[in-house]
């Protein structure tokens, strides 16, 4: 009797664990009834996975993060998105002889108001379209024509044997140091470049350092982000508010707002 009592224990104990361990292989989705999942069943399973947390900006304003515009690089500068850099296959498209007119050039570079002992740093000079421009006014002067990209040194240096203006300095910079003398620039000119350093905040240090103490000023040049008629890629424009919080932050103030280029603006910051 005792023996027939534990032996039915004894398998009963054994079946119970025989269906729990199916149980337990039963896929999740129909949470062991075999029925496809309710309201009820689903809130029964764990919570997703939480999102990886937005890494917050770091002490120089940096971020990154997946880019909001594909033609952005995904390292965000005080909010702003930075672009890709125009490589040199583009230089065609810098010396395009539309580009006087729809740009106003000429205008731009009477609006700098050069002395004829100037000494100018375009930076982000490309194939050396405002350079060279810039070198005959400043015939005492110097311009230093700075440029990531060896192939646009290279440029730089066979146009300036062509066309003899040796006042024209090509200076092969990284991407945050743009080997300017401290004190020694009387005006930085950036067109149409700026939106693509990668390290602006680095890059803005030196240059604010290079201007000349009193009077040295920074002529900005971007597309106006403002605007929605300016037919460029919104990372290649930047608004004067942008412009200003970059320049803010390297110790520049805005002291003069030009608006009578066609498509960009010429913001004028010093030193403050
Ligand atoms: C769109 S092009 C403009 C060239 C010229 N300013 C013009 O308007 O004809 C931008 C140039 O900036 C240069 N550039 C990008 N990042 C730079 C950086 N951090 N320092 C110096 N040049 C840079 C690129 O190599 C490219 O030649």
């Amino acid at each position: 009797m005792l023996g027939n009592k534990v032996s039915t224990w004894l398998w009963l104990t054994i079946a119970g664990l025989a269906v729990a361990g199916a149980c337990a292989q039963l896929p999740l989705e129909t949470n062991g009834t075999g029925r496809p999942p309710t309201r009820a069943t689903l809130s029964a399973t764990p919570p997703a996975a939480t999102p990886a947390p937005i890494p917050a900006r770091d002490s120089l304003g940096y971020e990154t993060r997946p880019p909001r515009d594909p033609n952005g690089i995904g390292r965000y500068y005080l909010g702003r998105q930075i672009a890709h850099v125009m490589g040199h296959e583009g230089a065609d498209w810098l010396e395009r002889d539309e580009r006087t007119q729809e740009e106003g050039t000429d205008l731009l570079v009477r609006e700098l108001r050069l002395q004829p002992t100037d000494v100018v740093a375009d930076i982000g000079a490309g194939t050396g379209f405002f350079a060279f421009r810039l070198a005959r006014l400043v015939p005492r002067g110097q311009v230093l024509a700075v440029d990531i990209q060896p192939e646009m040194i290279t440029e730089l240096t066979e146009r300036r044997a062509k066309n003899g203006l040796t006042n024209v300095q090509p200076v092969l910079s990284t991407t945050a140091d743009p080997r300017l003398p401290a004190d020694g620039v009387d005006l930085a000119l950036i067109v149409d470049a700026y939106h693509e350093f990668d390290h602006p905040r680095e890059m803005g240090r030196v240059i604010a350092r290079a201007l000349r103490p009193g009077t040295g000023r920074l002529a900005l040049v971007e597309y106006r982000a403002e605007d929605p008629n300016v037919p460029i890629k919104a990372v290649h424009k930047m608004s004067v508010a942008q412009a200003k919080r970059e320049m803010a932050a390297i110790g520049l103030e805005l002291v003069e707002v030009r608006e009578t280029l066609p498509q960009q603006h010429l913001l004028l910051f010093r030193r403050r």
